[in-house]
C-alpha cells in the first residue's frame, strides 16, 4: 500500500498488539497444560486432553486436561480440606488475599488481556479496556466485602464447597464474577472455565499460587459438559453457580432439585433496545454497536431485538447501516478492530442456521458490503428488519452480531414487545424524556435497565434475570447472599414429628363426628367452591373431625393464579398503603382473637392459653411486616461512572406459597404477609393439618380492606397443589415450606420455566423464634432487585 493510495482511501492500517508474552506462556506449558488442584499443577486422572484454538487462525493454542470424576473428586476434597482454614482466617485475612490477587491482576494485566484475545477471538481493545480491568475491580470491590462481612452480614456464614462453572464468552470476567464473592464470604472453590477457553483460568491459578492463597482454596478444573455434570452431582458441594445456555440451566436445576444445594443460575437473554422518537439517534447507533456488536453479540445480555418507534425507524435503520459499513472486522489483536471472531465453528454454523430461518421467515437482511477474513471464524454484523415479533429470529437468543428490528407506536406497544420474550436479563430506553425512561423502566421485566446506555457493569451492581435467564444476582450486596447461608437453619427441625402426628390422627379418625364447619376456598376476595366437588375432613391431633374443607385441583389453582394476576395493582398501591392495610388487618384479628386461640385449642387439643399466645404472635408479626412496608428501601449503588444505579427492589408478581403445618395460624401469617406487604399477590396453601385457621381469615381479610385477588386461599393436598404451583407458567415465585419430596418436587417441576423457589426439605423452623424468622430473609425471598442505570452529565 503506498502513501498516497493511503491518503485516497484513508484506509487504517493494522495495528497489532504483540502476542510474543502470551506465546512464550504457552510454550514454557507445552506440551499440555495442567490444572490447579489443591495447589499443586496436576496432569489429570482420566489422562485425557482436549484442544484449544485461536478462533481468528483456527490453529492450535495448547491442549487443556479433560477431567472426568476422579479429577473433580480431587478437587472438590482439596476445596473441603481447605474450609475451615479459610473460614477461621477471619474477614480481614480474607481482604489481604483478594486485595493481593486485584493487585497481582492488573500487573499481569497485558497478559491476561492478550490470552483471553487469543483463546476467544475478541478484540484486544475489549480485554485490554473492559473485561481484565473489571476482572480487577472485582476483586478490588469483594476485598471489601470480606473485610465487612462480620459488620454487614452478621447474621450468616458461609455455604462451603462452591462449584462454579463459567461459559467462553467473558472467561476471565466470569471467573471473577464468581470466585471474588465466593471467597470474600468464606467459601472455598472448584470452578471449571468452558472448554473453548480455559487458558485465562489457568494464568489465574498461577496469580492465587504467587500470593500465596493456602492451598486448596481455589481449584481450577478443565473439562467439558460432563466434567461440569460431575460437579453438579458432587455431594460435597454445597452450591452451583452457573452461567450459560438456559439449556443447560434447566438441566442443573432438575438435577440439584433433590439436595438442598443452593443453585444461581444466569442464563441467556433476548434483551430490548427500546428507541423512542425522541432520543439522539446518533449516541442510540453508537449505542447499538455497544448492544450487538461487542463481543461480537457473544454477550449474554446483548441488546439483540431493537424496538423502534415507527416515526423514526426508517430513518434510524439507514443511520445503523451506514454505520455497518464502517464497523471493522478482524484479527483480535488488531487494536484498530471492532468486532473480533466467533468463538467456534460450532457457534458459527447455529449462528448461520438460525439467519437462514430469518430469511426464510420472510424477515430483510442486510449486511455491509464487505468480505470477511477467510480463514477464521468470522461473521459480518447483520441486520434484520420487518420482523415479526412470534417469528423464531425475534424469540431465539442467536448469539452471535445478529440485530433482529421491529417497530412500535405507543409506549404501550414498546413495553408489551420488550415482554414478549420467555427471557428477563436485561434492557436498554432511549429517550431524552427522562419521565418517559423511568414510566418504562419498571414495566419491563428484567434484572437491569441501562437508560441511554448500554452494556455497562460494575462489581458493585447486581447483575442477574427474572423468568428464564435464571435468578440469584451477581454483584453488589444482593451478589453476596448467593455466597452465604443462615447460622440459624443448623437449628431448623426435621418434619418427623409432625409428620407423626398427623399420621396417628388419621389412624383414629373414626370417632364420633360432629361437624361444627364446612369452608371452601377464598379466591378473588370470594367463597368458591372446590371445582372438583370433594370436601375432606379436618381432624383435631386426636382425630376427631372438627369440620370440613375443600380438596383443591388444578382447576382451583389456575382460578387462583388468575385471580391473583388481575390483582396485581396491589403492587402499585404506595407501601404506605400496604402498611395501613396489614395494621387494620392486625387489629380485625385482635378483635376475634378469642375466637382464633379456640380454634387453635380444638384442633391442637391444647391450652387456650398457649393457643392465645400464637394470635397474639401473629398479630405482632403483621405488624412487624406493615413495619418494613415503607422501609425495606432500594439501594443507590455507588459505580464508578457518571450516573445513578438505581437497585430497585421490586416484587416477584404472583406467588405460590405453601404454608407449614405447624403453628397453623403464625405460620400461614409468617409465610403470606411479607410476599404482600413487598406488593406480591399471593395463592396460598394452609396447613394440611390444621386449614381452619386460614379459612377463618376470610372474613378478617374482607373486613380489612385486603383487595380481592391479592390473598387466595386454597386448601387440598400439599404435595400436589404445589407442584400444579411449580409447573403453573405464570406463577413467578413459589415457596414451599412442606416436605422433603414435596420441596424435590417443587425444584424439579419449577425447572421448565425457571421461578424462583425457596423450599425447606421438610426441615421446620420454630415459627415462635424471632431468630428463625428474620424479616429481613423473607422480604429478600419475596422480591427481586432491578438495577436502573441511569447516566447524568455530558
Ligand atoms: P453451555 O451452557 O453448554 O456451556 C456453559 C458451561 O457449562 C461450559 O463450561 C460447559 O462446559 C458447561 N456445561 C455444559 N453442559 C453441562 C452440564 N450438563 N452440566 C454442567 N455443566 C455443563 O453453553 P455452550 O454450549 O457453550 O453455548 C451454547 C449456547 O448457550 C450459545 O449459543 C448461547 O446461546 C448460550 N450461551 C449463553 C451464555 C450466557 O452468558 N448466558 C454463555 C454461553 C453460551
Ligand atoms: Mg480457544
Amino acid at each position: 500500500m503506498s502513501v498516497a493510495s493511503i491518503f485516497e482511501t484513508m484506509e487504517y492500517g493494522p495495528a497489532p498488539e504483540s502476542k510474543e508474552m502470551a506465546e512464550k506462556w504457552l510454550k514454557d506449558r507445552k506440551p499440555n497444560l495442567k490444572q490447579f488442584i489443591n495447589g499443586k499443577w496436576v496432569a489429570p486422572k482420566s489422562k485425557k486432553y482436549m484442544v484449544s484454538n485461536n478462533p481468528c487462525s483456527q490453529k492450535k493454542l495448547a491442549s487443556v486436561p479433560l477431567s472426568n470424576k476422579a479429577d473433580v473428586n480431587d478437587a472438590v476434597n482439596a476445596a473441603d480440606k481447605a474450609l475451615s482454614g479459610w473460614v477461621k482466617l477471619g474477614g480481614h485475612g480474607r481482604a489481604r488475599y483478594l486485595y493481593a490477587i486485584a493487585r497481582q491482576i492488573q500487573k499481569h494485566s497485558r497478559l491476561f488481556a492478550v490470552l483471553e484475545s487469543l483463546d476467544n477471538g475478541k478484540p484486544v481493545r475489549e480485554t485490554r479496556d473492559i473485561d481484565i480491568p473489571l476482572v480487577a475491580r472485582h476483586f478490588y470491590h469483594h476485598a471489601g466485602w470480606a473485610q465487612l462481612q462480620s459488620e454487614k452480614l452478621p447474621e450468616y456464614k458461609e455455604i462451603g464447597v462452591v462449584g462454579q462453572i463459567i461459559p467462553w464468552n467473558f472467561p476471565m470476567l466470569m471467573l471473577s464474577w464468581k470466585i471474588a464473592p465466593a471467597l470474600a464470604m468464606g467459601n472455598t472453590v472448584v470452578l471449571k472455565p468452558a472448554e473453548f477457553t480455559s487458558l485465562t483460568a489457568l494464568l489465574f491459578a498461577e496469580i492465587c499460587e504467587q500470593v500465596g492463597l493456602p492451598d486448596g482454596v481455589v481449584n481450577i478444573i478443565t473439562g467439558d459438559g460432563a466434567t461440569g455434570a460431575e460437579m453438579v452431582n458432587h455431594p460435597k458441594i454445597g452450591k452451583i453457580a452457573f452461567t450459560g445456555s438456559t439449556e443447560v440451566g434447566k438441566i442443573i436445576r432438575r438435577a440439584t432439585a433433590d439436595t438442598e444445594k443452593k443453585i444461581s443460575l444466569e442464563l441467556g437473554g433476548k434483551s430490548p433496545f427500546v428507541v423512542f422518537e425522541d432520543a439522539d439517534l446518533d449516541s442510540v447507533v453508537e449505542g447499538v454497536v455497544d448492544a450487538i456488536w461487542f463481543n461480537q453479540g457473544q454477550v449474554c445480555c446483548a441488546g439483540s431485538r431493537l424496538l423502534v418507534q415507527e416515526s423514526i425507524a426508517e430513518k434510524l435503520y439507514k443511520k445503523i447501516r451506514s454505520r455497518m459499513e464502517k464497523l471493522r472486522i478482524g484479527n483480535a489483536l488488531d487494536k484498530g478492530i471492532d468486532i473480533g471472531a466467533i468463538v467456534a465453528p460450532v457457534q458459527l454454523k447455529t449462528i448461520e442456521d438460525l439467519v437462514q430461518k430469518g430469511v426464510e421467515e420472510g424477515a430483510e437482511l442486510w449486511q455491509p458490503s464487505w468480505e470477511c477474513p477467510s480463514d477464521g471464524c468470522f461473521y459480518p454484523p447483520t441486520l434484520f428488519t420487518n420482523v415479526a415479533p412470534a417469528s423464531l429470529i425475534a424469540q431465539e437468543e442467536i448469539f452471535g452480531p445478529v440485530l433482529v428490528a421491529m417497530s412500535f407506536r405507543t409506549p404501550e406497544e414498546a413495553v408489551m414487545l420488550a415482554n414478549n420474550t420467555r427471557y428477563g436479563l436485561a434492557a436498554s430506553i432511549w429517550t431524552e424524556n427522562i419521565n418517559l425512561a423511568l414510566d418504562i423502566a419498571p414495566k419491563i421485566k428484567a434484572g437491569t435497565m441501562w437508560i441511554n446506555c448500554t452494556n455497562m457493569f460494575d462489581a458493585a451492581s447486581g447483575f442477574g434475570g427474572y423468568r428464564e435467564s435464571g435468578f440469584g444476582r451477581e454483584g453488589g450486596i444482593e451478589g453476596l447472599y448467593e455466597y452465604v447461608k443462615l447460622k440459624v437453619e443448623e437449628e431448623f427441625k426435621p418434619e418427623q414429628k409432625q409428620k407423626e402426628v398427623a399420621e396417628k390422627a388419621s389412624a383414629q379418625k373414626n370417632g364420633l363426628p360432629t361437624i361444627d364447619k364446612t369452608a371452601k376456598f377464598y379466591v378473588g376476595g370470594k367463597q368458591q367452591r372446590p371445582d372438583g366437588g370433594y370436601m375432606q375432613n379436618v381432624l383435631d391431633t386426636k382425630g376427631n373431625v372438627i369440620g370440613q374443607v375443600g380438596e383443591g385441583n388444578r382447576k382451583d389453582i389456575r382460578n387462583a393464579v388468575e385471580a391473583a394476576h388481575a390483582a396485581s395493582k396491589w403492587a402499585n398501591a404506595t407501601a404506605h398503603n400496604r402498611a395501613q392495610v396489614l395494621y387494620y388487618l392486625a387489629e380485625n384479628l385482635e378483635a376475634r382473637a378469642d375466637e382464633f386461640a379456640e380454634r387453635i385449642s380444638s384442633a391442637l387439643n391444647q391450652s387456650t392459653r398457649k393457643s392465645m399466645q400464637e394470635v397474639e404472635a401473629s398479630i405482632e408479626r403483621i405488624f412487624i411486616y406493615a413495619a418494613f412496608a415503607d422501609k425495606y428501601d432500594s439501594h443507590v449503588h455507588a459505580t464508578p461512572y457518571r450516573n445513578v444505579t438505581l437497585a430497585m427492589k421490586e416484587p416477584l408478581g404472583v406467588m405460590g406459597i405453601v404454608c407449614p403445618n405447624e403453628a397453623p395460624l403464625l405460620g400461614f401469617i409468617s409465610a403470606v404477609i411479607p410476599a404482600i406487604a413487598m406488593g406480591n399477590t399471593v395463592v396460598a396453601i394452609p396447613s394440611e393439618t390444621a386449614p381452619l385457621l386460614a379459612t377463618d381469615l376470610y372474613q378478617v381479610l374482607e373486613t380489612s380492606d385486603v383487595p380481592g385477588g391479592v390473598i387466595n386461599i386454597i386448601t387440598g393436598n400439599k404435595d400436589e397443589l404445589s407442584k400444579v404451583l411449580a409447573n403453573h407458567d405464570d406463577v413467578d415465585g413459589l415457596w414451599n415450606f412442606g416436605s422433603k419430596e414435596g420441596s424435590t418436587k417443587v425444584q424439579f417441576a419449577a425447572a421448565e420455566n425457571m421461578k424462583r423457589t425457596w423450599v425447606n426439605f421438610g426441615r421446620n423452623r420454630d415459627w415462635f423464634n424471632p431468630k428463625h424468622v428474620t424479616p429481613e430473609y423473607f422480604l429478600r425471598q419475596a422480591t427481586q432487585i432491578k438495577n436502573i442505570w441511569v447516566p447524568y452529565g455530558e
